[in-house]
């Protein structure tokens, strides 16, 4: 028996007589743009995420570059985020002229380090307190933003965030591309929020692989605030609410209605699916226990509800560790091998190696595992027997 790291074949299997529904439905009304399908998945997904508003666009990228153009950042800003993400999240950054600031990520959570955050805002900024404006003392350039990153599905500490941003008057963008329905418990407020429904507004994407995925391209906007909504649904649309007005430039940034009828279709099962990642990653845990000696096992917080976009183990011998179980048929990933800062895209920001020792640390330990809803007991016992044997077998080395 093979585990694949992904499936994506079985779910489109289980689908597929409602999405070819919704196939036959698009090519009999020939609406391929905008129309009823994109507000149906708009007004459902705005309610999964517990959001006033959602924009859909045409992918997470996107999504990121819309929020921060509609929040009114870009040139000659900074934006801070962390380097243990994926380059969709600063190439964003860049695409608006704004500059990537970076601040290092919490060892247990893989997310951003809310002291960090504050030691980058307090020793390397200044505040003109009457202007409300935090400067960069190197760069003289304001510090706009922030864009925490719920990475593998687990939401970033976003109180501690949130009450920075509060203080030096930064607008909170979520990248939410990997936490589809992801909850975060506010101390603060005393309540539970879903990922896309803390920040000033959230990304999304909707690439095949994610807990909803597209059967193409897709991404969204969630937000709370009208007006950044609207300002959205211009800017995915060459900048016109009334065909041809155009009150400024846009994109054609717009998510196809086929993709927002599929997305429509799985929606309706991605709490199922949620549910299902959770479990497993639950018996992972548990099954993973004898081998902890040799693994470190993702950590929840007990602010966080994760929705396990990725299941993510340490080890120190990775490359020998995913050779083995590449020989042993079990499919896995490294999601990220090499920290933004580390980058030849990234050499100009003159960041230097021991920079941010966390992400270095942990992007030369992490493995994905096999995690997809459809991911059956017996396959998942298969992976934790092969490294129980490794783990054995190394340990007998080592003796
Ligand atoms: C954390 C993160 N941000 C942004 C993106 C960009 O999304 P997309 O691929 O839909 O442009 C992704 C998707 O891979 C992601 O994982």
């Amino acid at each position: 028996m093979k585990v694949s790291f992904l499936d994506l074949v079985t779910p489109h299997k289980e689908l597929r007589e409602e999405l070819l529904a919704v196939a036959n439905k698009t090519f009999d009304t020939a609406g391929f743009i905008g129309g009823p399908m994109v507000e149906e998945f708009e007004r459902d997904f705005a309610t999964f995420c517990h959001a006033k508003h959602c924009v859909g666009v045409n992918s997470g990228t996107d999504a990121l570059r819309f929020a921060f153009m509609a929040a009114g950042i870009g040139d000659g800003n900074i934006i801070v985020t962390v380097p243990h993400t994926f380059i969709a999240t600063t190439e964003a950054i860049s695409q608006v002229g704004a500059t990537i600031a970076f601040v290092d990520i919490a060892e247990r959570t893989f997310t951003m380090d809310p002291i960090k955050l504050r030691e980058y805002l307090e020793t390397k900024c200044d505040f003109d307190a009457s202007a409300k404006k935090l400067v960069e003392r190197k760069s003289g350039k304001r510090v706009a933003a922030v864009v925490p990153v719920h990475l593998y599905g687990q939401t970033a500490d976003m109180d501690p965030i949130q009450e920075l941003a509060a203080k030096y008057n930064l607008v909170v963008i979520e990248d939410a591309c990997q936490a589809h329905g992801a909850e975060y418990y506010s101390q603060k407020d005393k309540t539970w929020k879903r990922a896309g429904s803390i920040g000033l507004a959230a990304a999304f994407s909707f690439y095949p692989g994610k807990n909803l995925g597209a059967c193409g391209e897709g991404g969204a906007i969630t937000t709370n605030d009208a007006a950044l909504a609207q300002r959205v649904k211009m800017i995915r649309d060459h900048g016109q609410a009334k065909k041809y007005y155009h009150d400024m430039e846009g994109y054609n940034g717009r998510l196809d209605s086929i993709q927002a009828g599929w997305l429509t279709v799985k929606l309706r099962h991605l709490e199922k699916w949620n549910e299902s990642r959770r479990a497993l990653a639950r018996r992972y845990h548990k099954l993973l226990g004898s081998s902890k000696d040799a693994l470190v096992l993702p950590v929840e917080s007990s602010w966080t509800k994760g929705v396990f976009h990725l299941y993510v183990v340490r080890v120190q011998d990775r490359e020998a560790f995913q050779a083995f179980l590449t020989e042993m048929g079990i499919g896995t990933g490294i999601h990220y091998p090499i920290p933004l800062h580390q980058q030849k895209a990234y050499a100009h920001l003159g960041y230097r190696t021991g920079d941010f020792p966390v992400t270095e640390r942990v992007s030369r330990e992490i493995v994905s595992l096999p995690m997809f809803p459809q991911l059956t007991e017996s396959q998942q016992d298969l992976v934790v027997e092969k490294i129980a044997e490794y783990v054995h077998a190394r340990v007998a080395a080592t003796r």
